[in-house]
Parts: structure tokens; sequence; C-alpha cells
């Protein structure tokens, strides 16, 4: 099943998540309708607060890099609960997008490296340590778990120079190449 994507300035993007207990339904049909939803989207990442879910889960499929980049052949993993309980002290700035901004993208500056425990869809804990692209793109599916988005942590001036294509989408005047929920 592909969901709408929830799009800024709808409050779920806003809200805390809950941690995911075993007995929750059907996670793994889950996992597989957040990728669809991310594939159909062209997107690399998505959280579950970016399909209407107040849970602590996000998934991430890099393989579409893999062809200029061997080290995300591979690479889809789903995360469930995660904990990022290290940040290294090197920073890097890099341009981001997110599926719900449609037509945004801007430098972000975080950390280069993280160490994050999470259990994958088959509830078995992790542990484990990433660097650069990876560590960003998680940083940023994170930060969804925690009411973030990617343009909290611009620059004043950069929010203001994005604020007429914010106050689009939360008026719902956007077009979209997949489909979209917005607050009107
Ligand atoms: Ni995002």
């Amino acid at each position: 099943m592909i969901y709408p994507i929830i799009v800024y300035g709808c409050p779920v993007l806003r809200e805390e998540t809950k941690e995911i207990t075993s007995d929750y339904p059907n996670i793994k049909q889950l996992a597989e309708d957040m990728f669809a939803t991310m594939y159909n989207a062209e997107g690399i990442g998505l959280a579950a607060p970016q399909i209407g879910l107040s849970i602590r889960m996000f998934v991430i499929d890099l393989e579409v890099l893999a062809e200029d980049d061997p080290q995300f052949k591979g690479f889809k993993k789903v995360f469930i609960n995660p904990q990022i309980v290290e940040y290294g002290e090197e920073t890097e700035t890099c341009d981001e997008g997110c599926l719900s901004l449609p037509g945004i993208s801007e430098s972000v500056k975080r950390p280069t490296k993280i160490r994050i425990q999470y259990l994958d869809e088959d509830m078995q804990p992790h542990d484990e340590v990433y660097e650069k692209y990876k560590a960003r793109v998680i940083q940023h599916e994170y930060d969804h778990l925690e009411g973030k988005v990617f343009i909290d942590r611009i620059s004043p001036i950069r929010r203001q120079m994005n604020r007429g294509k914010l106050t689009s989408m939360v008026n719902g005047k956007i077009r979209c190449r997949y489909r979209i929920k917005t607050v009107k």
C-alpha cells in the first residue's frame, strides 16, 4: 500500500513519537508499505510521521546511489525504536531535501559520525556506527521522530528565503509528483 506523504504544516510532523512494542501488529507489512511509499516518491528515507504515524520507526534504502559509490550497495534498512547514543565531534555541511517539504533543498550542518542502537524488522537489536552520508541520512530520519524537520536546522535567513514555499505548503497550494496530504 502506498500512503500519501504528509506535508510540512501538518501537526503530526511535530508530535512526539511512541516506542513500538513487540506486539505491534504487522510491523513487517508496515515496513514494506513504507518502502513502497518511499520508492513511489523517489526518496531514499522515510519516517513513520511522514505517513501520519507517531511511532519510532524509519526506513532507508541507498541502493539507488550504489552505481556511483559501491558503499551503498544493498544498504536497505528498517530502524525501530532507534536511539542515537553518540555523536562524533567533526561536522560537515551538505544539501538535504525531504519528501515532506517538496521543492526545498538547503545545506544542513551535521556530525559526520554517529553510533545508533535500534531494532530491525525482526525486532533484533543492533548497535552500529555510521559515518558520512549514511550518518547524515540516519540523522535526518531520526529528526522526524523527534518532531523536527531539516529546515529547523538552517539559518534564519535561509528559512526566510523559503518562507513563500513554506506558506504554500501550509496552505496546500503545492503540486507534487506523488500523492501528498496537506493541512488545508
Ligand atoms: Ni525528511
